[in-house]
Formats: structure tokens, sequence, C-alpha cells
């Protein structure tokens, strides 16, 4: 009997063929090295898979907690290991590698989380954590705008600073309304180049932000149906009007690669630099 497997093992994919007789291998052809040979042996006598999946969690923001098996187990083992898993429930905080169930199914192979989870409790020092660091950001943003140079130069420091201090900050860019076109112009910005240099009014979450003449949050970019993409791995978005004597003069747009990262805190904290740059038109 033949058997072919493809190696898995390094990016060539060399195909194995395994010449079987009695269930013993013979034959192995087709390897351009060692390890396909083994590879396709294993595969042949007992496939060994690394299993993935989520137990359930108390006492963190989440319900449930991402864990794997440390190696791979017998295929063979897999649904048995999933029902294992299935009554397992854990409590926050969990660290990232922590040992989940030791032993799974006697495979003397331990499964373990692949993310930190936070207790709940821990989820508030971060909030308080984020209250200081926008504190000290807000301070930073005054200085900024004290320093005597040019409006431009003075958001792209805005810009700088907060994307090198605001993990879920991950484009930070301006826009000024050119009132006589009813359009935003793309202003000073750090992050992905955008192909939105120009927003008329009502388009996009800054176009909309516009028309409402209000914060406007996206917590999840592919829930709205009217959103400008600039790049697939932005996730969420907020938009700031800028008021100069009760007209938006322009906007701050920040995109966020994580789901809905934006708190009440955030808002606050972006209206509050807003107002300071106000003062910039
Ligand atoms: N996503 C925006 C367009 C601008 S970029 O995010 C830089 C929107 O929907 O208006």
């Amino acid at each position: 009997m033949q058997k072919t497997f493809t190696c898995i093992m390094c990016p060539k994919g060399c195909r194995v063929k395994l010449t079987v007789e009695n269930d013993e291998v013979i034959k192995v052809e087709g390897n351009e090295c060692p390890l396909g040979a083994r590879y396709a042996i294993q595969e042949f006598k007992n496939p060994l898979r690394v299993v993935t999946t989520t137990v359930r969690i108390k006492g963190a923001a989440l319900k449930r907690l991402p864990v794997k098996t440390a190696k791979p187990i017998s295929k063979s083992l897999i649904k048995e290991c999933l029902r294992t898993l299935s009554d397992v429930e854990v409590n926050a905080p969990i660290k990232c590698g922590e040992v989940i169930v030791k032993d799974v199914c006697e495979t003397g192979i331990d499964v373990v989380a692949t993310r930190e989870m936070l207790s709940l409790n821990e989820k508030d020092e971060e909030m308080k954590d984020k209250m200081q660091l926008f504190d000290f950001l807000l301070g930073r943003v005054k200085e900024i705008i004290d320093v005597p140079c040019n409006s431009y130069e003075k958001f792209k420091a805005i810009c700088q600073l907060f994307i090198d201090n605001v993990g879920h900050y991950n484009w930070v860019g301006f826009y000024i309304l050119d009132e006589s076109k009813k359009e935003l112009v793309l202003g000073p910005y750090v992050g992905e180049p955008t192909e939105h240099v120009r927003i008329s009014i009502g388009k996009g979450i800054c176009g909309q932000a516009v028309e409402k003449m209000d914060t406007f949050i996206v917590q999840d970019v592919s829930k709205e149906a009217n959103y400008l993409s600039c790049n697939p791995e932005v996730r969420s978005e907020i938009v700031v009007p800028i008021f100069k004597n009760k007209k938006i003069v322009g906007e701050l747009d920040i995109d966020s690669n994580f789901l809905s990262p934006f708190t009440k805190e955030d808002k606050e904290f972006l209206e509050n630099v807003c107002e300071m740059c106000s003062e910039c038109f």
C-alpha cells in the first residue's frame, strides 16, 4: 500500500510517499530532508495536533479564555481533550502561558492559556493608569500648544505624542474644514498614508461627525455602513470636532486596531485636547 503526505515542517511542502506493508513503513520517497520522513511516518502511525479552544473564565471582562495544548497531542485524543476542556472553568486573573489543565487526557502535555486575562479589579486599576496617562498627556499638549511655532507643527507633534504613548491609538490625524467646499481636508497626521485626503460633509465617520456637531465613536467599524476605510487593520474610530466660536473648524480623528477600546475617559480627554487646539485656528 502507498500513502502520500504533504510535509508541513517547512514551506517547501515535499510530497512524501510511504510504502507500507503490514502496517510497517518499508520505503520513504519524495522528502528532501529527514524531517519529511519523520513527519510522514508520524502522520501515518500517530498523527499529532495542537488543540486550540477556549474555556470558561469567571471574574474577567470576557467570558472565555483562549487556551491550547502546550505541545501537539495525538489526533485520536482531540475529542476527549475538547470534552475535558468543556467542563473547565477558571478564575481571573490568568497569565499568558499559565497551566490550565495539567497532563490533559494523560498525554503528559498541559493545556495553557494563550493570553493574559485581568480580573475586573485589575481592569479598574488599568482605568486608573489610563486616566493618569491622559492627565500627563494633557499637560504635554498644553506645552506643545504654547510653543511659538505654526499650527501644522503643533498638530503634528500632538499626533506623534499620542502614537508614542497610547497603545490603542494607531492612526492619529487632523482634518481641517474647508467651509467653502463643504469638505474636510487632511492635515497633519501620523500613521499609514490615507487616500481620504478630502472628505465631504456627511461622508464617512469624519463627515458624519461634522453633521452631528459632536464626538462620534464607532467601536466596531465593520458595523458602520457609512465608513471610509483606509487600512484593513483598523477596527474602531473616534472623531472629535474642533470648535471655534461655536462653529466646526476641524477634527481630530483617531483609528484603533482594537475593538471597543474607547471609553468615556478617551472621549473626555480628546474633547479637552480639541478645546486646546481651537486656539490654533
Ligand atoms: N475612516 C474615516 C476616514 C479617514 S481615515 O480614518 C484616516 C471615515 O470613515 O471618515
